[in-house]
């Protein structure tokens, strides 16, 4: 018999639902908040309100498109975390409302562990599922974690930032540019016209497979105070070359460790996720490990890259298949443990 599961996130601006017929993808629909674009970052309370507003229009959506009746469906998944309070509630609520309604299973999904299960999504535009054990490099606006995936639900991490997230670095840099959040696709689109190499920051010395980025923003920062100083126009007439300088130079950071993962692993199926994983650059400087070192690459369809409920619906499934259901009291959390 055929499982049909609704997916929905809400953890973060990005409101979405997702319905899967088994693994397999029959509706993604995601409305991006618009509002945070000119704060510098997501502003909670805004978020909250525009996931009120989109909730409802978005399942309905993604039910016609997967051209389901609500009363086909056997269990409802969302994200519980991590995320911010005020947005994770509104879909928990929502959820929690639509499964006693509809008396199906209720399922509890955690964000990162979507991300990384968003591989096995079945979808004809999407590579083969990556096989167990394989590395994956989690990074998105608040993670960046190298996990090492025994199994759907086995899974480790090796190393992880000790400051900011990746994605946070690339959101930080460009709102020290003066571009509006999240700048990570913006300074992904000017990086591929200009020259990596044209200006050199530091890497960090750090031990082991963990990473560390504050000091990166830290040194774009006085590098810029000090050219701003000369050419009040300096970010304006180089900011091809240095998105693309800054961009290089997060992609160092990160392949290095992986690198260094899978020698010390042995492990050569190597995959990514998160939004970060929507970077272009990251996405060729993975297909050039997979030629120069021959690891088996797995890089997500770009949709399931950033924020989906396609992720959580696929995640809800597995879930769903052990058994493994939450009760109505289950309560959002908004830290990663
Ligand atoms: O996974 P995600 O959508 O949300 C979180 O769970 O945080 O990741 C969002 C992060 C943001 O920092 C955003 O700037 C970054 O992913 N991002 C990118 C790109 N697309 C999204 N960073 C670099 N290049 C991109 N193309
Ligand atoms: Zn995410």
């Amino acid at each position: 018999m055929d499982t049909y599961i609704l997916g929905i996130e809400s953890s973060c601006d990005d409101t979405s639902a997702a319905v899967l017929k088994n693994n397999k993808i029959l509706a993604n629909i995601i409305a991006n908040q618009d509002v945070h674009k000119f704060y510098g970052g997501v502003v909670p309370e805004l978020a909250s309100r525009a996931h009120q507003q989109n909730i409802i229009p978005v399942v309905h959506r993604a039910l016609d498109v997967a051209k389901i009746n609500k009363n086909q469906l056997n269990a409802i998944a969302f994200t519980n975390g991590p995320g911010l309070l005020g947005s994770l509630l509104v879909g928990a609520s929502f959820a929690k409302s639509l499964s006693l309604a509809l008396n199906i299973p209720l399922v509890e999904v955690n964000h990162m562990h979507a991300h990384i299960l968003a591989h096995f999504i079945e979808d004809e535009q999407q590579p083969a599922n990556p096989e167990f054990p394989f590395l994956c490099l989690t990074v998105s606006g608040g993670h960046t974690q190298i996990m090492l995936i025994r199994d759907y639900f086995d899974m480790e991490v090796i190393g992880q930032t000790i400051d900011d997230a990746s994605g946070e670095t690339f959101d930080k840099v460009a709102k020290i540019m003066g571009l509006p959040y999240p700048g990570g696709p913006l300074i992904d689109k000017m990086a591929r016209e200009g020259n990596p190499h044209a200006i050199k920051f530091p890497h960090p010395k750090i031990a082991g497979l963990d990473f560390s980025f504050s000091g990166l923003k830290t040194s774009v920062l006085y590098f810029l105070r000090d050219r701003l100083k000369e050419d009040p126009d300096y970010i304006e007439k180089n900011k091809l070359d240095l998105s693309a300088s800054v961009q290089h130079t997060i992609i160092e950071i990160l392949m290095t460790k992986l690198r260094k993962a899978a020698k010390e692993t042995g492990i050569r199926h190597v995959a990514i996720a998160g939004g970060v994983s929507a970077n272009s650059g990251l996405r060729q400087a993975m297909l050039r490990e997979s030629e120069v070192s021959g690891w088996q690459v797995y890089i997500p369809k770009f949709e399931y890259s950033t924020d989906n409920a396609a992720m959580i619906a696929i995640t809800g499934y597995y879930k769903y298949l052990k058994g493994d259901y939450a009760a109505q009291g289950v309560t959002p959390f908004t830290r990663y443990s």
